[in-house]
C-alpha cells in the first residue's frame, strides 16, 4: 500500500518535471548565425553610450513605448563625426519599455550594419533573455525598412529624434 503511494508520487513528479522542462521554448524562432553573432556583440550594450541624455523618452513610432537607444563605439563615431553612412559592425540597440515605471524593457529592437554601404542594415528584435522576438530577424524586414527609410539622410537612423545637434545649425529641422 505504502510502496504504491510512494511509487505514484515518484512517477507523478517525474511527469511534472518533464512537462516543465519542455515548456519554455514553445515555438520561439531559432536565431540565424548572423542574428546570433549580432546578439553576442550586443550582449553588453548597457555599457555603451546612449543617444541623447539616456533618459527614457516617449517613442515617436515604436508602438507608444518608452525607449532608450544605445550605440556601440563604431556607431557613436559616425554620429559624432556626422560622417554617414555607418561602417560595417555599427550596432544600435533600442530598449522599449511598456511603461515608464518598468524596471526592465519588454523588447529590444536592434540594427546591425552589414557593410559600409548606405542602408545595408540587418534588423532584429530580441526578448531580454536574447530569444528572437516575434520572428524579427533579417536584412529585408519590410515593416522596419519601410519606416526607417524616412531617415535616409542619416543612413536610416533617426538621429534627430534624440535632439542630437547635427552641427552647422542643423537640428533636424532641415534648417
Ligand atoms: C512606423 C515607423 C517605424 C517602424 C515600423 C520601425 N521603426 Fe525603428 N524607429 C522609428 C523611430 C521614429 C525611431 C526613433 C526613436 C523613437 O522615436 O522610437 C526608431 C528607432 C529605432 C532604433 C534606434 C536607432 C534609431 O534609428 O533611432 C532601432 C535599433 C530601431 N528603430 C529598430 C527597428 C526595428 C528592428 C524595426 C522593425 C521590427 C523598426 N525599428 C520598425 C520608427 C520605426
Amino acid at each position: 500500500m505504502k510502496l504504491q503511494r510512494i511509487l505514484f508520487g515518484v512517477i507523478a513528479s517525474a511527469l511534472v518535471l518533464s512537462v516543465v522542462a519542455c515548456g519554455d521554448d514553445d515555438d520561439a524562432e531559432e536565431p540565424t548565425d548572423e542574428t546570433e553573432a549580432y546578439f553576442d556583440m550586443a550582449a553588453d550594450y548597457e555599457s555603451w553610450e546612449t543617444l541623447g541624455d539616456g533618459d527614457l523618452m516617449a517613442s515617436g513610432d515604436h508602438g507608444g513605448d518608452f525607449v532608450r537607444t544605445y550605440a556601440n563605439a563604431s556607431a557613436m563615431d559616425t554620429i559624432s563625426d556626422e560622417d554617414y553612412p555607418f561602417a560595417a559592425g555599427a550596432l544600435l540597440v533600442k530598449e522599449q519599455y511598456s511603461s515608464e515605471d518598468d524596471d526592465s524593457p519588454s523588447v529590444l529592437s536592434i540594427m546591425g550594419k552589414e557593410s559600409d554601404d548606405d542602408g545595408d542594415w540587418y534588423w532584429m528584435q530580441a526578448d531580454t533573455d536574447w530569444e528572437v522576438h516575434g520572428g524579427v530577424q533579417g536584412s529585408d524586414v519590410g515593416m522596419c525598412v519601410d519606416c526607417h527609410a524616412a531617415a535616409a539622410g542619416t543612413d536610416q537612423v533617426f538621429v534627430e529624434a534624440y535632439g542630437i545637434d547635427m552641427g552647422n545649425g542643423n537640428n533636424g529641422n532641415g534648417e
